[in-house]
């Protein structure tokens, strides 16, 4: 008896997806999984063990898995992206050295701490040229920035709902069919499944064989609104919206003698990171939110990135949608009126 895997694309997923830019002319090649968040995404990307089930499956498509696997396991820290001074370039020269010996590259969109847009089409493209696997992770940028995965021709990207105005526990990882249907499923439960025998079983195609057990219908179903919300008002508009007041707030804060604001000039998204000299950034943080400012302060789960930056924590920033200018004007003006505490 011949066993017909379940038909693709799948429901839920392609629904969602169908949010990005670019997805419609990709939908024969590329399929969307759902699970809960960005993170646990990029883990079934980088699962080492895929590596001697993918070497069975095919050659090819091994030989970038296998390696991948090797780098998640010994050298994977290495293709953390270079970047020179607190403007947080990338050194191309760099990356093309990295990728002569890499095979999977994986980077952010947005930088969360650094401001940066990532020329992440550009960076594909050399990776690709390379043979190098790439993985885009869009945690920040879906929700604020026009996502094309068309233009940006990655062979995974990732992002999650809670970082969209949709409901936390539910991620989207994007990714090319091919190198789905050749890694092994992680999890076991209903759906990803089509045949159970005591010796052998027979797995569901991509999406659903990494889809197991009950999925997050609600989940799915909260985040198709929140991004039909978020395309209504358009990521050009949000995305031009955000760096107007990012850019207010850098030219005010630069009047605030030795702050260093991270961050390139050109490029940049709607987060300002900085330091002052005589103020530490989680007491500023403390105390800017007990005059109604938020800020983020700390490491931003960037670690290696602000050891290389020479700073414990940074302060930052964040715009979106609905701040307004006179918010960046009172940010300002709370942060002089703390800073007189310290100076
Ligand atoms: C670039 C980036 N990727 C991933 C994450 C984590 O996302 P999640 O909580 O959905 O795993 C974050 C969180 O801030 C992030 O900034």
């Amino acid at each position: 008896m011949s066993l017909k895997p379940l038909p693709g694309p799948t429901g839920l997923g392609a629904r969602v997806i169908g949010h990005l830019k670019g997805w419609p002319a990709a939908g024969l090649l590329f399929v969307t999984v759902l699970l809960c968040n960005a993170l646990q995404m990029l883990s079934l990307v980088f699962w080492p063990v895929s590596r001697p089930l993918v070497r069975r499956i095919n050659r090819e498509i091994a030989n970038a898995w296998w390696s991948l696997c090797d780098l998640w396991a010994e050298h994977w820290w290495k293709i953390d992206i270079e970047i020179t001074g607190d403007d947080g370039q990338l050194d191309f020269q760099w990356l093309d050295e990295q990728l002569a010996r890499a095979r999977l590259l994986s980077l952010t969109h947005l930088s969360n701490t650094m401001r940066t847009v990532n020329p992440v089409a550009e960076i594909c493209a050399r990776a690709r040229a390379a043979g190098v696997v790439t993985v885009v992770d869009a945690a920040q940028s879906a929700g604020h920035a026009p996502v094309d995965v068309q233009a940006i021709d990655c062979d995974f990207l990732t992002f999650s709902g809670h970082k969209t105005c949709g409901p936390t526990g539910i991620g989207v990882l994007y990714g090319r069919r091919e190198l789905l249907e050749a890694m092994p499923p992680y999890q076991g439960g209903g759906e990803m499944i089509l045949k159970v025998g005591y010796r052998e079983s027979t797995f569901n195609v991509a999406p659903h064989k990494f889809e197991a057990g009950t999925p997050n219908v609600a989940g799915a179903v909260g985040l198709h609104a929140a991004l039909d919300y978020l395309d209504a008002i358009g990521r050009e508009a949000i995305f031009e919206h955000d760096q107007r007041l990012a850019k207010r707030a850098c030219e005010r804060l630069a009047e605030i003698d030795g702050i260093r604001i991270f961050g390139p000039a050109e490029g940049r998204s709607g987060v300002v990171s900085f330091v002052l000299p005589d103020a530490h950034a989680l007491d500023l943080a403390t105390m800017a939110d007990q005059k109604g400012v938020a800020l983020r302060a700390g490491h931003h789960c960037n670690q290696p990135l602000l050891a290389k930056l020479g700073v414990a924590a940074t302060a930052r920033a964040s715009f979106y949608f609905y701040n307004t200018e006179a918010e960046v004007d009172r940010f300002i003006e709370v942060l002089h009126g703390v800073r007189k505490i310290f100076v």
